[in-house]
């Protein structure tokens, strides 16, 4: 009704600083939609579980009712297993892109899971260069940039991940990948555990360090990230805002906050909708954030539908919708080149 076409036209109101500029926190694993899935099931003749893979519609049913992360990752690592040769992850690549221009989107930060392919035999080569293929066809097309990040799984050993870390550092020096992250599995891991794979990546000169930190995970898990690991952007950082100390802190360190409305919904969360989530607080706070999909073909929304419902529970004005984007550009990891033309 009228709301909806209130906040649909909303984005166009901000002169040259239209949001959604930038998206911070997507898996680009995230983003297979279930019609490609099924596509990629016929091409490669994949036979996935009947119990979990009937139907489009069915699936999309059973994507509204995850119970909580480890629900959710379950349906997230068994889709992938359609995603076989380089093509196929050069259109998931492009079809973000392509899907994402719709929404304005200028520059995208992109998360990928290596060891979900390597580890069922997929070569790192065809996994990275089949995405590398997909945005640049696709930023020729929309003119998005975009950067690759790796993410270790926390759900597997330690020695997996550091294999992982070293097995990519043709492509950190290639440029093709700019920085580490960590997704997954946050119930019995806290922080602590991965310190030895944030030091390699430090010595192996990876750019850029992330972690998802604080999704389910408590406040004190989030110091961990940013005091002992000196990891300053978080993932999530969601239940840092329960402690007014910690928000304080991450404000003075400029510590920058990735935020997933939609998805904070559907993992439950904020179980009763977004109007739950603290980004009023970490305004007040002065803490930093951005606001992303994270797996948007899982969590009912791509970057502007997170935009619009962030508006819908809040209702910013102007001043506080331009105060967010130009943080968000600020706490991207691009060229001060690219910064300016997205300013
Ligand atoms: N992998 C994909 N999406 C994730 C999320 N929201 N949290 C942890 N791991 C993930
Ligand atoms: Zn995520």
């Amino acid at each position: 009704g009228h709301a909806v076409d209130f906040l649909r036209a909303l984005p166009k109101a901000f002169e040259n600083r239209v949001p959604p500029q930038c998206e911070h926190h997507i898996h680009i694993e995230g983003s297979l939609e279930p019609a490609m899935l099924f596509k990629l099931v016929e091409k490669h003749g994949v036979t996935l579980d009947p119990a979990m893979y009937s139907t489009i519609e069915a699936l999309e049913e059973r994507y509204r009712n995850f119970a909580n992360l480890d629900d959710f990752l379950a349906y997230f690592n068994k889709a992938m297993d359609v995603l076989i040769d380089e093509s196929d992850f050069a259109a998931l690549s492009y079809a973000y892109l392509e899907r994402v221009a719709g929404d304005g989107l200028k520059h995208a930060e992109i998360f990928f899971d290596p060891q979900a392919h390597t580890g069922r035999g997929i070569a790192l080569d065809v996994v990275v260069n089949g995405l590398k293929k997909g945005l640049k066809k696709g930023q020729t097309a929309f003119g998005i940039t975009s950067e690759l990040i790796m993410c270790f799984v926390k759900h597997l050993p330690v020695s997996s991940a550091l294999d992982a870390v070293r097995e990519m550092q043709p492509f950190v020096e290639s440029g093709d990948v700019i920085g580490l992250g960590a997704d997954s599995s946050e119930v019995n891991n806290p922080p602590s555990k991965f310190a030895e794979i944030y030091s390699l990546a430090r010595e192996l000169s990876f750019p850029n360090l992330t972690m998802h930190s604080g999704e389910e995970g408590p406040a004190d898990w989030v110091r961990q990230t940013v005091f002992d690991l000196g990891v300053n952007r978080v993932d999530h950082g969601f239940h840092a805002a329960d402690d007014l100390e910690l928000l304080d802190e991450l404000a003075r360190r400029d510590t920058f906050l990735t935020l997933c409305p939609l998805s904070n919904v559907r993992l439950q969360v904020t179980p009763e909708g977004v109007h739950q989530s603290p980004i009023p607080l970490l305004l007040g706070k002065g803490v930093k954030f951005s606001i992303n999909s994270d797996d948007p073909a899982y969590f009912g929304g791509y970057i502007l539908d997170n935009y619009v419902a962030v508006q819908a529970a809040f209702g910013f004005d102007k001043a506080t919708w331009r105060r967010i984007c130009q943080n968000g550009i600020d706490g991207s990891w691009c060229s001060a080149e690219r910064k300016q033309e997205l300013f």
